[in-house]
């Protein structure tokens, strides 16, 4: 497995370009299976959880053409409504595919993601909602088998109350709500950007979709039995953005990142500013800068608006340099702190409690071979390394792979010196 090896200690300075947003690009690419015609998804990021989307688009029998940044995706000759437990267990959110293919196909057989490293992350609240819109639900062997009312009919219109935002769930339910018959509500729905943006995909497809983006939604499904096609370009990467100014702020850097949307970050930011570091918006363009000390701040995360769980691992990592202490609580996600004992190991000084996690600020952190099994946490040691002097290699770089484009040469052309050491675990 690679690793990344980092030789830190040196302020990150310059501009970096924000790439396209993975948790925007999966849902949407999992929407044109409502359609038959020709899409063309534009400002995707090169990432292996888009290569496994469209490996997952192909199974189920979809042309799909990957040229980053651009994805092409028509109907193919056949269609098997499957989702396998082999691409299932790489990236959970193939559950995706669930509800555009009850919807489109009267049914579908997908394998259950399974718990992850970051929490058991069930899909009831998917189910739930599939089930009100008149699917029968069986599972079996693994498997989630779906079928739309009497024997693979069309879904139809209901009121389903969310018992709790999630932003997968809310994804599903719209795609399948966008064919079924008449009017679908969709109460306490989670308000990330990535569901708005979704919300604007289905609009454009042709479904009328209203309130994406706030707690409440209405979708009147299409009743021509499918949607049509789409060319849209996906919005930045808010956490991959919110990932590069933390890192900024921690090597005492002076970044500018290009095609930022600082209106989704806003939590982040003033959580940043109340810590000490400057943040500007010029145009699409943020400029983060640190020239004092980092002055400690409590965060917890929360639903969208609220601080987002994707930045916690980051932002944790940003306190350890702080003068005095912070407490950081994880409200979403059950096991997010694996990123901890391996800041420890670095000279990091953090308590965990539970769901919360007491950080007292160090003046120096050390070097040290680190992995972790989760996308946010490697990033935070990522940071980790780029902040101390001595060399730092963090291992199982995959998990980078997933969500972060090219973090190498982005963090190479800000100055930092990172390295990519093939098959370092061999
Ligand atoms: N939950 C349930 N039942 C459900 C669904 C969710 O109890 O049916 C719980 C979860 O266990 C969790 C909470 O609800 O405690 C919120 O989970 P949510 O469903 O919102 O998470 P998700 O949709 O599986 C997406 C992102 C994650 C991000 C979370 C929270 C995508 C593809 N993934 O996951 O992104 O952490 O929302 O914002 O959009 C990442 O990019 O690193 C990542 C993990």
């Amino acid at each position: 497995m690679d690793a990344i090896r980092i030789k830190g200690g040196v302020p990150l300075k310059g501009t970096v370009r924000i790439s396209g947003a993975k948790n925007a690009a999966l849902p949407i690419l999992c929407a044109t299976l409502l359609s038959d015609g020709a899409s063309k998804l534009r400002n995707v990021p090169k990432l292996r959880d888009i290569d496994t989307t469209a490996a997952l688009l192909r199974f189920l029998g979809r042309d799909v053409s990957v040229d980053a940044p651009e994805v092409h995706v028509a109907a193919g000759s056949t269609v098997r409504p499957e989702a396998p437990y082999e691409l299932v267990k790489q990236m959970r959110a193939s559950v995706l595919v669930l509800g555009p293919l009850v919807a489109r196909f009267g049914r579908a057989k997908v394998s259950l993601p399974g718990g992850c490293q970051i929490g058991a992350r069930p899909i009831d609240q998917h189910l739930k909602g599939l089930e009100a819109m008149g699917c029968t639900i069986r599972l079996e062997r693994g498997y989630v088998i779906a079928e739309g009312p009497n024997g693979g009919g069309r879904l139809k219109g209901a009121e389903v109350v969310f018992d709790l935002p999630t932003v997968t769930g809310t994804e599903n339910l719209m795609m399948a709500a966008a064919l079924a018959k008449g009017r679908t509500t969709l109460v306490n729905c989670a308000r990330e950007p990535e569901v708005e943006e979704l919300g604007r995909i289905l609009n454009k497809m042709g479904a009328e979709v209203d309130g994406a983006g706030t707690d409440v939604m209405h979708i009147r499904g299409s009743d021509r039995g499918e949607l049509a096609p789409f060319d849209h370009a996906i919005i930045p990467d808010r956490i991959e953005a919110g990932t590069y100014m933390v890192a900024a702020a921690a090597t005492m850097g002076d970044v500018t990142l290009e095609g930022a949307e600082l209106r989704d970050l806003e939590v982040l930011v003033v959580k940043m500013r109340q810590a000490g570091v400057e943040i500007a918006s010029e145009g699409m363009n943020v400029r983060v800068r640190r020239t004092g000390p980092l002055k400690p701040v409590n965060v917890t995360t929360s639903p969208h608006p609220g601080f987002p769980t994707d930045m916690q691992a980051q932002f944790l990592m940003l306190m350890c340099l702080a003068k005095g202490e912070s407490v950081i609580s994880e409200t979403i996600f059950e096991n997010r702190f694996m990123h901890v004992p391996e800041l420890q190991r670095m000279g990091a000084t953090v308590a965990l409690r539970g769901n919360t996690a007491v950080v007292q600020g160090v003046d120096k952190l050390y070097g040290a071979s680190v992995m972790a099994t989760d996308l946010r946490a490697s990033a935070s040691l990522v940071i980790a390394g780029l902040v101390t002097e001595e060399e730092t290699e963090v291992r199982r770089v995959y998990h980078l792979d997933r969500g972060y484009e090219r973090i190498e040469d982005k963090l190479g052309r800000l100055g930092a010196t990172v390295q990519r050491v093939k098959n370092a675990e061999a």
